[in-house]
């Protein structure tokens, strides 16, 4: 069963947890945490949906959610004191890599910044909101998208796609991978600031040691993927022999 009551259940001993709202369709959960926290809503609370009917993506992307097969989650988080923004990808994907890994049986690597990767197919994807006053943050919503069972049709995508079913060759329970993503995010939060948090980004990175470019939105940068530094800029290896850091941008294959 995926449904309110369930999932309430579920997270009941995660303490990050503090209210689950649950719709059948819905048109974003991210569009709903931001109502939430634009209401004063309080941190910890996780908006999920079956079925999501304008879901989106970075970019201005749509995000397809079709009832019954996908996971959609947003979670809002409020801070005191001074956030690594830019982490806060890193940590969606982590969550629901680590998730995958746990719940499905199958190896997901972390599309640098915030793309989950299985054997060259992306699975799933963040997509980080936020609102900030002056330099502080107030608030972020991580939303995690994962496509779980059933099939994608990625004709039209410019990558390729697949379900956690399709690549496991069977069913994956949504709940459980639910509550692992949630679970890793309450103990990864903790230590956002600390290299252990990197370095758990930096095994799971995909493409390491390939050519790739990296578009900031004014560099493009073509080079041999070396990993990450110790802020979770992307390193690469120019053609000179020389090494840059990027902090973000999009990733591809060069
Ligand atoms: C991407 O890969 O471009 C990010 C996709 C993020 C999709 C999730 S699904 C839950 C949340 N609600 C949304 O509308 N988007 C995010």
């Amino acid at each position: 069963m995926f449904n309110h009551a369930s999932i309430r259940a579920a997270l009941s001993e995660v303490p990050l947890v503090t209210r689950v709202v649950f719709f059948d369709t819905v048109g974003s959960t991210n569009d709903v945490a931001r109502q939430l926290a634009s209401q004063g809503a309080e941190s910890g609370a996780l908006v999920v949906a079956d079925e999501q009917r304008a879901g989106r993506g970075r970019q201005g992307a749509q995000w397809h959610t079709p009832p019954g097969t996908a996971l959609a989650s947003s979670l809002l988080l409020r801070f005191d004191g001074v956030v690594p923004a830019e982490r806060l990808a890193l940590l969606g994907g982590l969550a629901a890599a680590t998730a995958i890994e746990a719940v499905a049986g199958l190896p997901a690597a972390i599309k640098w910044p915030n793309d989950v990767w299985v054997a060259e197919h992306k699975v799933g994807g963040v997509l980080i909101e936020s609102a900030f006053e002056g330099d502080r943050m107030c608030w972020a919503i991580i939303g995690i998208g994962i496509n779980v069972n059933g099939q994608i049709d990625d004709r039209g995508f410019d990558y390729p796609a697949a379900t956690l079913a399709t690549l496991a060759g069977r069913k994956v329970d949504r709940l459980a991978l639910l509550v692992a993503q949630v679970g890793a995010m309450s103990r990864w939060l903790v230590g956002l600031g600390m290299p252990g948090f990197i370095q758990a980004v930096d095994t799971r990175l995909l493409w390491r040691n390939r050519q790739v470019s990296v578009d900031d939105g004014e560099q493009h940068t073509v080079g041999t993927l070396l990993g990450l530094d110790a802020e979770g800029a992307i390193r690469l290896q120019l053609a000179d022999g020389s090494t840059r850091s990027v902090a973000t941008g999009t990733l591809r294959r060069a």
